[in-house]
């Protein structure tokens, strides 16, 4: 398995051992599906049948929201005790198989998927670059990969693991989104799983690292996939924390304007990353 030491620690003393994270996690998803938006985005990129992995499906809920006649899902976690819990919460017809593995690594050959997908994923990926090219490796020609998770990493995000810092990482991300960038790391920013250091339940304080659109963007194209939709969900989400202090109120509300208005950097500066993409069936 891939070493990574906050990695092993949330397996050993959350994912591996906490039912109530994993309820919390279904009554999130169910709650969230049948509201409008994000699940509308997951559904109208999904087809309508064959193969499907969700990479970190954890207890399952996103294939009993998404689940349609045609649809065949495999879920891949890391966690034991999610697979024994999503297995429990499945219907014995075989359209929802569940294999342990790490996203890193993952356990299918080339090719297998019409379309892999990882929810609220990616901010608990220290690698996820790797686990990003292992996705489009099992991808076939002409399949979707599809990836949503919160913004924790643009201008005007942070996730619930940062404390403090705020007026100056606003303008150090600010920055940064106006500058052209170089190389092909997404260059997403670490943080420490406040989980871990005692913090009480509540979402996302696993997170060690803040996913950022537009370097996913990046990755993407880089492995050759090429986007169909790439969004960061202004036209659905509502803010996902706190709304912050005074200046940051004032900030949210001048760039969230210009991003609706569909401004550059600023359109992606949502709540969300939500990227539907494609893998072409010649690489270019
Ligand atoms: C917040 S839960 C998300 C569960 C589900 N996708 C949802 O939306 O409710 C994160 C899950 O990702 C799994 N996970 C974290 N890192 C992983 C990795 N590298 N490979 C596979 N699964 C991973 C954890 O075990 C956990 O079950």
């Amino acid at each position: 398995m891939t070493a990574d030491p906050a990695r092993s620690r949330l397996l050993d003393e959350l994912w591996n051992r906490d039912h109530r994270y994993y309820e919390l996690a279904r009554q999130h998803v169910h709650a969230t599906a049948s509201s409008p938006g994000e699940y509308d985005f997951l559904r109208a990129h999904l087809p309508a049948a064959g193969d499907i992995l969700e990479v970190g499906c954890g207890e399952g809920s996103n294939m009993e929201v998404l689940a349609a006649p045609g649809r065949r899902f495999v879920g891949c976690d890391l966690s034991a005790l999610a697979l024994r819990l999503a297995r429990d919460a499945s219907p014995a017809d075989g359209a929802r198989r569940f294999v342990r593995g790490e996203g890193e690594a993952l356990p299918f050959a080339d090719g297998t998927f019409c379309a892999v997908m990882g929810i609220s994923l990616l901010e608990h990926l220290p690698h996820p670059e790797m686990v990003i090219a292992e996705m489009a490796r099992v991808l076939a020609p002409d399949g979707t990969l599809l990836l949503l998770s919160p913004q924790y990493g643009g201008p005007l995000g942070a996730s619930p693991c940062r404390r403090g810092g705020g007026a100056v990482r606003f303008l150090r991300r600010l920055l940064r989104a106006h500058l052209p960038r170089r190389g092909t790391e997404m260059g997403w920013e670490r943080v420490a799983p406040s989980l871990l250091a005692g913090a009480a339940h509540g979402g996302d304080r696993d997170a060690v690292i803040e996913p950022e659109l537009t370097g996913l963007v990046r990755c993407l194209s880089h492995l050759g996939l090429q986007p169909l939709v790439v969004t960061s969900g202004l036209e659905w989400a509502t803010w996902l924390d706190s709304p912050g202090s005074l200046p940051q109120q004032l900030a949210r509300a001048v760039c969230e304007r210009l991003g609706r208005l569909g401004v550059r950097p600023y359109r992606n500066f949502g709540p969300l990353v939500a990227v539907a993409a494609r893998r072409p069936r010649r690489e270019p």
